[in-house]
This record gives structure tokens, sequence and C-alpha cells, in this order.
């Protein structure tokens, strides 16, 4: 039995941010954000509009391509680094909101690699007979978190939510998925603050992401080439197997130097980036949704789905859409 994507769907805040305003906040330059990141503008979540809000918009839309009700969805999963509150989780609220009756639900943190890991976990319990019809979502308001003064984290970032819905089917489907985590980098991106740990927003400024940019960029680019490997490798296929690389959207650079490790050409990469902006756990579902609508991506085409994030966190998965 494998898990197949029957429908996906996304969702962006209306307010665009773009790098000309991010001048008049802090010490940086259109051409820099541009050259260093290739991002040009990003969303900005309106004041009260929460990460479930987003992800409720984007679940309606998979829930409406894929044809499939409330009543069916048996197992509904959440990614996000940037829930609604501490506790119920931003699943139980989404599930309430979209009625979907008591089925198992719950969120996963692992930053950017979100998306990949709520996919990774939903495919296990759709091989294993244990759900036929799943919702997952990658949602976020990251810049919730961001200090507005600090131009190495704040040009980065954006919110937005993507989701796809996963059907049980004898035909693939996802082929195989990859989680990984290495503990041992917490210090290169992540937030000092926290429940137990205290918030102290007095004496901090609040909730804020902070990364050591550059000493990320050299992980996340060795690593992600080393989970392609890893990922041809387990379905015995050769680079030219692949048809997209849909990667995670933090950096332009990253992207292409993964695209080079794959041999591909850019046009079979899907760039989000530049309008997008980092939207940690939303951003694979929303270049997902965004190819699939598109209609660049096709049913038969090989996929392959991969993030990094805070933690460190990476994973991939291949897809036969
Ligand atoms: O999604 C989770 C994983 N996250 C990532 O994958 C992010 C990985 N890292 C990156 O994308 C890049 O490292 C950044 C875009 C964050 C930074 O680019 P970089 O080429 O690594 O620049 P850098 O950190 O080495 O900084 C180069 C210079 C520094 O100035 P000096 O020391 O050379 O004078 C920075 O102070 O650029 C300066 N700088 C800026 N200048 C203008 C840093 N941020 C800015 C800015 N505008 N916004």
């Amino acid at each position: 039995m494998y898990a197949r994507i029957a429908g996906t769907g996304s969702y962006l805040p209306e307010r665009i941010l773009t790098n000309a305003e991010l001048e008049t906040l802090v010490d940086t330059s259109d051409q820099w954000i541009r050259d260093r990141t290739g991002i040009a503008e990003r969303r900005i979540a309106a004041e009260g509009q929460t990460t479930c809000d987003l992800a409720e918009q984007a679940a309606l839309r998979a829930m409406e391509a894929a044809g499939v009700k409330p009543a069916d969805i048996d197992l509904l999963i959440v990614g996000t680094t940037t829930p609604d509150l501490v506790f119920p989780s931003t699943a139980c609220l989404l599930q309430h909101r979209l009625g979907l009756g008591d089925c198992g639900a719950f969120d996963i943190n692992a930053a950017c690699s979100g998306f990949i890991y709520a996919l990774s976990t939903a495919d296990q319990f759709i091989r294993a007979g244990t759900a036929r019809t799943a919702l997952v979502v990658g949602a976020e308001t990251l810049t919730r978190m961001l200090d507005w003064g600090d131009r190495s984290t704040c040009v980065l970032f954006g919110d937005g939510a993507g989701a796809a819905v996963l059907v049980a089917d004898e035909q693939p489907g996802i082929l195989s998925t990859h989680i990984h985590a290495n503990g041992g980098y917490a210090d290169l991106l992540g937030t000092d603050v926290g429940v137990s740990k205290g918030f102290k927003a007095e004496e901090r400024g609040g909730v804020r992401v902070s990364m050591r940019g550059n000493e990320v960029f050299k992980v996340a680019v060795n690593t992600l080439g080393r989970i392609v490997d890893e990922t041809l490798a387990a379905n015995q296929m050769q680079k030219s197997d692949i048809d997209w690389l849909i990667p995670h959207q933090a950096n332009l650079r990253i992207i292409k130097a993964t695209a080079r490790k794959l041999q591909m050409s850019m046009e079979q990469v899907i760039v989000t980036v530049d309008r997008h902006g980092n939207t940690s756990a939303a951003s694979v579902p929303l270049a997902l949704d965004e190819a699939i609508r598109s209609g660049r991506v096709k049913r038969g085409e090989r996929l392959l789905l991969e993030a990094f994030g805070g933690g460190f966190t990476w994973g991939a998965a291949l897809i036969a859409y």
C-alpha cells in the first residue's frame, strides 16, 4: 500500500513586504538581499491572523482538489514551529475548524523540515494500514518571531501555509521518505527562550530567531547533497530519474547547489523563494502546490522534495506523482 497525493492547496497572507520597505527598517539593500538570498518579497500575516488561519485556507483548498470530505480524513498532522498556542496543538484547533471528527491530530516541530517530517509520518501510517486519508499541513507565522532590527534574519522569512491530502492506494505514491536530525547544532539556528526555559520577554524582547547564517549555509549545502544521494540509493535510481526538484526555499544559492549536485537544470527546479522568502515548514508544500496548479508538474512524474532547518533537522521524500 502506498500513500498517493490526491490533492494540494496553499495560502499566502495578502500583505506583501518588499525589500525596499526593509531598506527603511535596517541597514540593508534590495541588491544585497537579491544577490545573497534570491528573495524579492515575502508575505506577512495580518494582525490577529494566526498559523491556524493560514493552515485552514490551505487545507480547504487541498481537500477540494482531492475531492475528499471532512469525514473522510482519519489523520491530521501539522508541521509548525509557530503554533497558535502552546496547547491545544494547531492540529487540534484545525481539526475543529474543518469539522473533521475525532481523527488523530498532532503537530510536529521540526522547524523548516516540518512538512517533510509530517509527510513521512503520515506515509508510515498509511503504509501500515492505520490511516487511509491523511491531511498533512505545513504552516507558519515565523515573522512573529523576528527581531525587525536584526538585518541578518529579518530579511529572510515570510508567512504562509501549504497542505496535501494523502490517500491509500495500490499505485505509488510516495516511494520513500528519509528524516534525520542532529541536535548538536542548536547554537547555530534557534531561539533561546521557551516555556520551560522561561520567556523572559522583558530582558530579551520576546521570542526571537537567531542564526549564524554563514555556518548554517555550509552545513545545509553538504547535508542536502547527502540526503539526495541517500534517497536515490534507497530507490536504486539515478539522478536522471528525477523529473522535478521541489526544495525548501531558504536561499536560491542553496537551491542551485542542490540542483547542481543532481545535475538538474534550473528549468526542473521549483523556485518560490523570490516571492515567498523562507516560510519554514510551509515552504515545500507551497512550492509543491504552485508546481501542480501551474501545470508544470504532471501525473506520472517523479518529484524529489527536500528540506533543512533548525535542530538541525533535514529530510527528503521521493514521490511518483
Ligand atoms: O531554513 C533554515 C535554514 N536556513 C538557511 O538555510 C539559511 C542559510 N544561510 C543563508 O542563507 C546565508 O548565510 C545568509 C543569506 C543568511 C547570509 O548570506 P552570507 O553570504 O552567508 O552572508 P554572511 O552572513 O557571511 O555576511 C556577509 C556580510 C556581513 O558583513 P561583513 O562582516 O562582511 O562586513 C554581514 O554583516 O553581509 C552582511 N549582512 C548584510 N548586509 C546587508 C548580513 N545581513 C545583511 C543584510 N543586508 N540583510
